[in-house]
């Protein structure tokens, strides 16, 4: 075998430097905006974020273990009574409103039509792929916070290029029937669905006063919830759950792509991997907080978690998804009468600093058909 020249091995390194290139890493340096990364953030209301030249306010990128190559996170500010570049991007986004109110204008083409529609701290709303949008800041005298979830790196591991992710003409029809009016389909909330509904729509005016939550018997801990779709998203959707004080859900485990935001409440989850589960990561949550459910490796070591109300009032959080492509969106969950002993002892210890009693049935620790109420 002829022995490889000097150059020939450089050629050969370059390839394969370039073969395994993270386009969006590199994309996410480019932006010149602060790229944090890790399960849990306590506050993103206190997530700093720098001037962001291709949005016009500030921003931070915000990675969670477990999700790379599906979605991501940001977090953006506008400054009082500005307004933001105009957009136009072919991943799609789900926008939760972290503080302040304002207004955001859509258009699906160019020079055609153009909607507004108005949106107030704890807004959610749907960004399409390849909608038009500017947001404006309707405050003169405070900043507005907003949270997003996209699913841009994706995007960068299909096509590695900028240009056909913010520079690409193509109109997605169907999108010009949506609305941000805030009316919605509501589907499923029966039995044969654990009375849980599917709540679709573009545009959720508040997710805190959302009252509209139904019974999720599955997960434990006397819990409701909602699923909320929306109609112009294809790989994102949501769903927000609330349960009382004293209660905690089950111990479960899905695939990663999930921002966890904490709406009210105050308490804490536990997130482990399978085999380690004396190893388990403690995470402090108040309303604010966010966090993600990891992932070990590609094979599918999807990370359980666990949420547990300590304060004295419900704890409600939103989840934003990316669905996963590569992993189907199984669930497996811990009953509480499999559950190790040390899970139940840690909650009431934590209730007992907060002064609060447990109100966990004793029943369900030993019924394997305990029924919660609905
Ligand atoms: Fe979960």
């Amino acid at each position: 075998m002829k022995k490889e020249t000097l150059e020939e091995s450089l050629k050969e390194k370059e390839f394969f430097d370039d073969v395994n290139r993270d386009y969006y890493a590199e994309f996410q340096q480019e932006e010149g905006i602060p790229v944090y990364t890790g399960y849990h953030f306590n506050d993103i209301k206190a997530v700093r974020v720098k001037p962001w030249a291709r949005m016009g306010g500030l921003g931070a990128y915000i990675n969670l273990y477990g999700e790379e190559l599906s979605g991501d996170n940001y977090v953006c500010e506008i400054p009082p009574g500005q307004i933001l570049k105009p957009q136009r991007h072919m991943f799609e986004e789900l926008v939760y409103v972290v503080s302040g109110r304002g207004a955001t204008n859509f258009w699906t083409r160019q020079g055609g039509p153009k909607g507004i529609f108005e949106w107030q701290e704890q807004s959610l709303f749907a960004i399409p792929a390849n909608i038009g949008y500017q947001h404006f800041n309707g405050d003169d005298t405070r900043p507005a916070r907003l949270f997003s979830k996209t699913t841009l790196p994706a995007l960068f591991q299909y096509f590695k290029n900028k240009e056909f992710i913010f520079d690409n003409d193509y109109v997605f029809e169907d999108l010009e029937r949506d609305s941000y009016s805030g009316d919605a389909k509501i589907y499923k909330a029966d039995a044969a669905h654990d009375h849980k509904i599917s709540w679709v729509a573009n545009f959720i005016p508040d997710v805190k006063a959302f009252d509209q939550m139904t019974s999720y018997v599955w997960r434990g801990g006397g819990g409701r919830s909602v699923d909320f779709y929306q109609p112009g998203l294809v790989r994102i959707h949501s769903h927000m759950s609330e349960f009382p004080v004293g209660r905690y859900k089950k111990g479960h485990a899905h695939p990663p792509g999930r921002s966890i935001i904490l709406i009210t409440g105050k308490g804490y989850s536990l997130l482990w991997q399978p085999g380690h589960e004396k190893e388990k990561k403690k995470v402090d949550w108040v309303p604010g907080s966010l966090f993600g459910v990891g992932l070990t490796n590609l094979q599918g070591e999807c990370w359980y978690h666990q949420h547990f109300n300590t304060g004295a009032e419900p704890a409600r959080y939103l989840v934003l998804h990316v669905n996963a492509i590569t992993l189907r969106d199984k669930h497996v969950q811990v009953e509480y009468v499999d559950e190790e002993p040390e899970i139940r002892e840690l909650f009431e210890s934590e209730l007992a600093k907060s002064g609060v009693k447990s109100n966990m049935p004793s029943e369900c620790y030993t019924d394997p058909n305990f029924k919660w109420k609905k």
